[in-house]
């Protein structure tokens, strides 16, 4: 169960806090990502402020939703989803808010929960606005005492509640109903299930998290930008783990998955977003920028590049300052220059486009050569026309391809000229005003 009704106030944002990204994606689904990782029974997410917003961007069909109209707090939260609960099981809760906990730890704390239950904690330098957890004489926890009901000699204590908590089903109802609110918050606390297990004579398990930011919540930018690092870092020490060399770990950033093969090397400030999947011996230069991509083994990106949506084949050459935009493919060693543009279209093996050119709607075969400052003219003011290029054509440059329009296997076209008709196999079409000198001109001079 992720409870994800809190308002996020001191965000001072209109959307919902736990849809405030960290790498590119909601908080809420990261750890939605993490529930399903332990294969959950159910999946249940209490939503309250901008409750529509969440359920819109979160759109998951294995999600119930429990609507929490008023945050009475958190043990308030968990009553309106008890006709959501099983009546035998353990409940795993879980905050919307804290992104970065891993499954292996959760994994632990259901282990921990040999009674149903079992409590998520953190030794801390600085316990002060959590929970502490209070045990026994003989070490076992007995209760949880929130920050602001804290007597001095509890606020001394510095192990505290991450919040996270397994909970036996089979006793909620019971608990959850006895909850009160005469604590200095005035809410139903939660945590005050553990002083009833307690007494009740259930043993509370617990566990330690591994890292402090497993337990970090979210409650302003700061944390956000906070976790944000965290989480890119282990990200970044990941690739590294797998071979893959980062000229700066602390200058990339993966904003969904990297897959990368064997050698692959990555230059400062990447950023990688979707699903991006790098072969063999690629080298990506500083400063890309690669969205939905893939590109095949033994490929070069050169600086300053941005690729989205497209396909590069093997050992190919992109860059610097070139631009891959959506529906662009790539067969294998074709070179795209500096300051060109492909969308929507495929390019042969081997073809070169290596300067100042806009491809767009075009099909290219092989072995191809576009000249520098070329354009492929697909778009009247109303509809886009496609350009056909067959194998081993030779655009002069300079030249205007109006589609739709053939140029036809072996062509070749005169620099500066503006194609609008089929340029015919194996020949030289020319198609641009004949250069005139004129005998015997004279420059207009300057009255003195
Ligand atoms: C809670 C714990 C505290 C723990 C801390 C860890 C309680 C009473 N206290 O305190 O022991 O150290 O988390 O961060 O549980 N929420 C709802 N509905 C509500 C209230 C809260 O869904 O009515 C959600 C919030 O969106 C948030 C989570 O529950 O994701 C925790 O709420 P928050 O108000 O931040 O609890 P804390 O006071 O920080
Ligand atoms: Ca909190």
């Amino acid at each position: 169960m992720i409870l994800a009704a809190g308002k996020g106030k001191r965000m001072y944002s209109t959307l919902p806090k736990v849809l405030h990204p960290i790498a590119g994606a909601p908080m809420l689904a990261h750890v939605l990502r993490t529930a399903r990782a332990l294969n959950p029974e159910r999946l249940i997410v209490v939503y309250g402020h901008g409750g529509e917003r969440v359920r819109a961007a979160i759109a998951d069909a294995d999600i119930e939703w429990v609507e929490q109209s008023e945050q009475l707090g958190t043990g308030h939260a968990l009553k309106m989803a008890l006709p959501a609960l099983p009546a035998s099981g353990t409940t795993l809760v879980l905050y919307g808010d804290v992104p970065l906990t891993r499954a292996a730890t959760l994994q632990a704390l259901l282990s921990a929960a040999e009674s149903g239950m079992a409590v998520l904690t953190d030794r801390v330098a600085d316990p002060s606005g959590y929970g502490r957890i209070v045990r026994d004489e003989h070490g076992a926890v007995a209760r949880i005492v929130e920050d602001k009901d804290c007597t001095p000699a509890e606020r001394a204590i510095h192990e505290i509640n991450t919040g996270m908590l397994a909970l036996p089903n089979a006793r909620l109802p019971e608990w959850l109903n006895a909850l009160k609110t005469g604590n200095a918050q005035g809410e139903y606390y939660l945590t005050d299930v553990i002083g009833l297990a307690a007494q009740a004579g259930v043993t509370v398990g617990s566990t330690l998290v591994a890292h402090s930011y497993e337990a970090a919540g979210v409650n302003n930018k700061v944390q956000l930008a906070e976790l944000e690092r965290i989480h890119q870092s282990n990200q970044a020490r990941a690739l590294l783990e797998q071979g893959v060399t980062l000229l700066d770990p602390a200058r990339i950033d993966v904003r969904g998955s990297l897959s990368c093969g064997r050698d692959v090397s990555i230059d400062i400030n990447c950023v990688f977003e979707g699903q991006v999947s790098l072969g063999d011996n690629v080298s990506v230069g500083a400063n890309c920028v690669l969205k939905n991509v893939t590109v095949a083994a033994g490929s070069k990106i050169a600086p300053f590049s941005l690729l989205e949506d497209a396909v590069v084949g093997a050992e190919c050459k992109i860059g610097p300052f070139a631009r891959l935009r959506p529906g662009a493919q790539l067969a294998a060693k074709v070179h795209i220059g500096n300051f060109v543009e492909v969308k929507k279209s495929s390019i042969g093996v081997g073809s070169k486009v290596n300067h100042l050119t806009y491809i767009g709607d075009a099909d290219i075969g092989s072995g191809v050569n576009v000249g520098a400052g070329c354009v492929t003219v697909n778009y009247n003011g109303v509809d886009k026309f496609r350009t056909t290029i067959q194998d081993n054509v030779f655009v002069g440059s300079g030249s205007l391809l109006v589609a739709p329009v053939t140029l036809e296997q072996g062509a070749t076209v005169g620099a500066g000229s503006v194609i609008n008709k089929t340029a015919p196999a194996d020949q030289l079409t020319v198609a641009r005003a004949r250069q005139v000198t004129v005998p015997g001109w004279q420059r207009p001079q300057k009255k003195s």
